[in-house]
């Protein structure tokens, strides 16, 4: 049988055999500490160049953070996490109605990763959903919930202001004009990924998630309240980020680092599985344009002291990149270096 997904309601007791990593590919989860001193911005902060200095700061040191006062609403934010917690409780077969394998879907109810590609499934079901313009794809997307539509819609409408208010401080950041990156991003796309992580009966010894870097530009990811499970890769450690409320994760993709011309890192993240409890989380991914070039800006590009690290690509080819391979190779933009 195909792989399908595994929030089907059936109680695991042991770790199926195609979930079992190696045992030099584990989590080691004991070795794992909580990661203190993520950046918390507060996006509210009445001086604009403080904001602009912790964000670069952040970008620069980390490649992630978190943003308080973000501006996107409370109830917002509420709705979207029970909407999508209903959508997983609800019968196996209703779901299924929706599952597809194929990346090139725009709607898709999935699981693991890549399930065509992959040997080793991760212990994720997943729906992808492609959210700009919503008038265009918010109609194709699940009908039950009843709400979803409506709920999920207000949600993308205001994470996406968010990104956008994070793309110019960035560019602000690096010393650009506040809308030079979103000029090289052109017409952004928006994708959603709402992750879903049933309780696991083994997980030391698989992912939820394996290492990856996100392929896109920025990433608003909402985080379960009661379950952490997102780890970030910080000098050599995995460390784990424990869910702030009020408070999302942001992070570099790997179109950031590009135009950053390798200043800002799109960094290594993974999730991991518990014993207990499901745990989701909600990725909004702002994504270029297809056809927009992916290049530095003038100013960060200099013959002698910064030569650019990448050659032009169109989002377009590099996606495509991204998908044919596995996620735990090398970076992808180490493909595409000069
Ligand atoms: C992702 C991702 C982390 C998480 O969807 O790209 O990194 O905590 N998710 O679910
Ligand atoms: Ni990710």
């Amino acid at each position: 049988m195909e792989a399908k997904v595994i929030s089907s309601g059936v109680k695991y007791s042991s770790l199926p055999r195609n979930y079992v990593r190696p045992a030099s590919d584990r989590p080691n989860l004991a070795e794992v500490s909580d990661f203190h001193n993520v950046p918390l911005i507060d996006m509210a902060c009445p001086d604009r160049s403080l904001l602009i200095s912790q964000i670069g700061d952040a970008c620069r040191d980390f490649g992630f953070f978190q943003v308080k006062n973000h501006g996107v609403s409370k109830v917002a934010v509420e709705r979207m996490l029970k909407v999508a917690k209903e959508f997983f409780d609800l019968p196996v077969e209703e779901k299924l109605k929706l599952y597809s394998d194929d990346p090139s879907k725009t709607m898709r109810l999935s699981t693991s990763f890549n399930v065509k590609k992959e040997t080793v499934h991760n212990w994720r079901d997943y729906l992808r959903l492609h959210c700009y313009p919503l008038e265009t794809y918010a109609p194709e997307w699940p009908h039950n919930p009843p709400s979803f539509r409506e709920i999920v819609s207000d949600y993308c409408r205001e994470v996406r202001e968010l990104g956008f208010r994070l793309q110019e401080a960035i560019a602000e950041s690096l010393g650009l004009e506040s809308e030079s990156i979103k000029n090289v991003l052109g017409e952004q796309g928006q994708h959603m990924a709402v992750n879903y992580y049933p309780p696991c009966p083994e997980p030391d010894l698989t992912y939820g998630l394996p290492a990856h870097t996100d392929p896109n530009a920025l990433t608003i990811l909402l985080q379960d309240l009661d379950v952490a499970g997102l780890q970030v890769l910080k000098d050599g450690k995995w460390l784990s980020v424990k869910p702030h409320p009020n408070a999302f994760v942001i992070n570099i993709g790997d179109q950031l680092q590009a135009v950053s011309n390798g200043n800002y890192k799109s960094v290594w993240h993974r999730a991991v599985v518990n014993a207990e409890k499901p745990r989701l989380s909600v990725a909004s991914f702002l994504c270029p344009c297809n056809d927009s070039v992916i290049s530095a800006p003038k100013p960060l590009v200099d013959a002698t002291a910064s030569p650019p690290i990448y050659r032009d690509f169109t989002y377009a080819e590099y996606y495509a990149k991204f998908w044919s391979r596995n996620l735990d190779q090398e970076h992808c933009l180490e493909l595409f270096k000069n």
